[in-house]
Formats: structure tokens, sequence, C-alpha cells
């Protein structure tokens, strides 16, 4: 018996429910994102759980979301390049189009084997960054994956590690600094030689006798309001964005204690603190309550 059209929705409205509801359980980046350069260099493997990029004399490579998103919690776990890493940079990012985009940034600085990673992050609004932080990790990022998030939400964004807050970058427009908040980002990574700037401040250059040098990716989760046609729809549907506790999560005390514990025992660079590179006043964003 045929079935008539009006019915055939009605049967796939909850397989297309149960599929985005299991989308975030188990990530398929064959479904998520697709790679956008590198030639070959960048790869999906075991049915799309596994991504690695690479990166060589000739080129780096590098992927993006198939969504964009107008707020969201996005993890991606990441084994970052191991060895002899220096020179090379790992960006995992949020990032509107245009001129005068909106950017939240991880970078993953390499190093020579045995000196650590920097974890560069960064806050763009329309088009301006300015805003940077650098950690050192607890942990060597290169044996093992870790979870590295941005919850992105009105209020506030929040950097975290593995479940840990590094940064939270909060809505002070009511202080007269901007907020991304209107213009849908999607996710970037790539894997890039930037041995002109990234280890030691350039000082020590890309060893490409090790090449090529690799990244693996996992465990990508969007849980997202999701930008389609000039309009963002939060995971159940709800416009008014009234599903996901993400979209109204804040720091509780815990958080906050162990955010201050990294930025107290890792944090290596704070732009709020660097009175030398603002000479007038450091932002802000910095010292408003
Ligand atoms: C690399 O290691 C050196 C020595 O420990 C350190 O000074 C530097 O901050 C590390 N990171 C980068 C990206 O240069
Ligand atoms: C959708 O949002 C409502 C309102 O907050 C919530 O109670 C419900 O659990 C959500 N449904 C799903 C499937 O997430």
């Amino acid at each position: 018996m045929a079935i008539s059209s009006s019915s055939r929705q009605m049967l796939l409205l909850p397989l297309l429910v149960a599929g985005v509801l299991l989308s975030s359980v188990h990530a398929n980046f064959y479904q998520n994102v697709e790679i956008t350069w590198g030639d070959g260099r960048g790869q999906i493997n075991n049915n799309g759980e596994l991504l690695t990029l690479s990166l060589d004399r000739a080129s780096g490579s590098g992927f993006q979301s198939k969504n964009e998103y107008l707020f969201g919690k996005i993890d991606m776990q990441i084994k970052l390049v191991p060895g002899n890493s220096a020179g090379t940079v790992t960006a995992y990012y949020l990032k509107s189009p245009g001129s005068t985009w909106d950017e939240i940034d991880f970078e993953f600085l390499g190093n020579l084997s045995g000196d650590p990673y920097t974890l560069h992050t960064n806050v763009f609004t329309q088009g301006k960054g300015n805003r940077e932080q650098q950690f050192k990790l607890w942990f060597d990022p290169t044996s093992d994956f870790h979870t590295y998030s941005i919850l992105w939400n009105p209020q506030r964004i929040i950097f975290s590690v593995d479940g840990t807050p590094i940064r939270e970058f909060k809505n002070m427009e009511s202080q007269g600094v901007l907020f991304p908040k209107s213009q849908p980002m999607r996710m970037y990574s790539s894997l890039w030689n930037a041995d002109d700037w990234a280890t030691r401040g350039g000082l020590v250059k890309t060893d490409w006798s090790q090449a090529p040098f690799t990244a693996s990716y996992r465990g990508f989760n969007e849980d997202a309001c999701v930008w389609s046609n000039g309009k963002s729809t939060c995971p159940n549907g709800s416009s008014q964005g009234t599903s996901g506790s993400w979209l109204s999560q804040e720091l509780d005390t815990t958080g906050q204690e162990r955010m201050r514990w990294v930025q107290r025992n890792f944090m290596i660079y704070n732009y709020c603190a660097d009175t030398k590179r603002f000479p007038q006043g450091v932002p802000r964003e910095c010292t408003a309550a």
C-alpha cells in the first residue's frame, strides 16, 4: 500500500528527531563536517569516527562544520601532533564570515619534544581581537585525546579543557563592550605551518624531516542552535532557546574555583595584565565588574 506524503512525513519526523539525538552521542564526521583544503591531507576514517589532519612542506589541511550556529556548546576531542611539533599550529575555532566577523579561538602552538605546547585563546568581536590569553596544559596533549569545548550563549563564552573551565568572556554590552550574539559562526579546524611566530616567537623552526605532522580528532559534539535560512533553531526545535541547559549555563562555585586554579597555575599570558601593551589602560572588559 502506498504511503501518502503526509503520513510519510509523520513517520519520518520521529526518525529525524532520533537522528539528531544520536548524532550528539555518536559523532560522525562524514555527517557533520567537510574537509575543505589540504588536497588529501585531511582524512576521515573508522566509519566517520576519526578525522586526521596532516601537514608537510607543501601544505597543511583543514575542515569545517557543515552547520552554522548562533550559540552552542561545541566539543571536540583532539590529540595533538606528537614529538617535535615546533612551528606547527593546530587551530580550532568558531568564526562568522565577513570583514566585521566574530571569532572564538583555541590555537595550539607546537614545541620541541619535551617542551610544553602553548594553548592560545582569543575572542574577536566585529573583526577585532587583541584579547589573547595563553595557557600551559596540565597533561601531555599529544599522548591521548582531550576534550576542548566552547560554550557560547547570550550571556557568556566559556572555554573548557576536559570539562575544566579555563577562560570566561562575559557579555558586558551594558558597559559598552561588544559581545558576539548576532552573527552565526561555523566551526573550523586546521593544521598549518606558522614557524615565523609560533614557537618561542619564531626562533624555533619547523623540522621538515619529521613531516608529515598529524593531529587526530574524534567525538565532535555540536549541541547548538543551528542557523538556516536566516533563523536559528535550537536542539528541540524551539527557536526561543528553552531547550539546552547550556543556553543559560553559567559557572557555578566549583567551576569558578577550577578556573581560578587553572589561571593561577597555568596561565602564561593575559592581555588584561599587559599594561605595557595598553599604556592608556587595559580594555574595558578587563576592569568592568
Ligand atoms: C616551548 O617551550 C619553551 C621552553 O619551555 C617555552 O618557553 C615556550 O613558551 C614553549 N611554547 C612555545 C609555543 O614556544
Ligand atoms: C525541549 O524544550 C523543552 C522546554 O524547555 C524541554 O522541556 C524539553 O525537554 C526539550 N525537549 C528535548 C527533546 O530536548
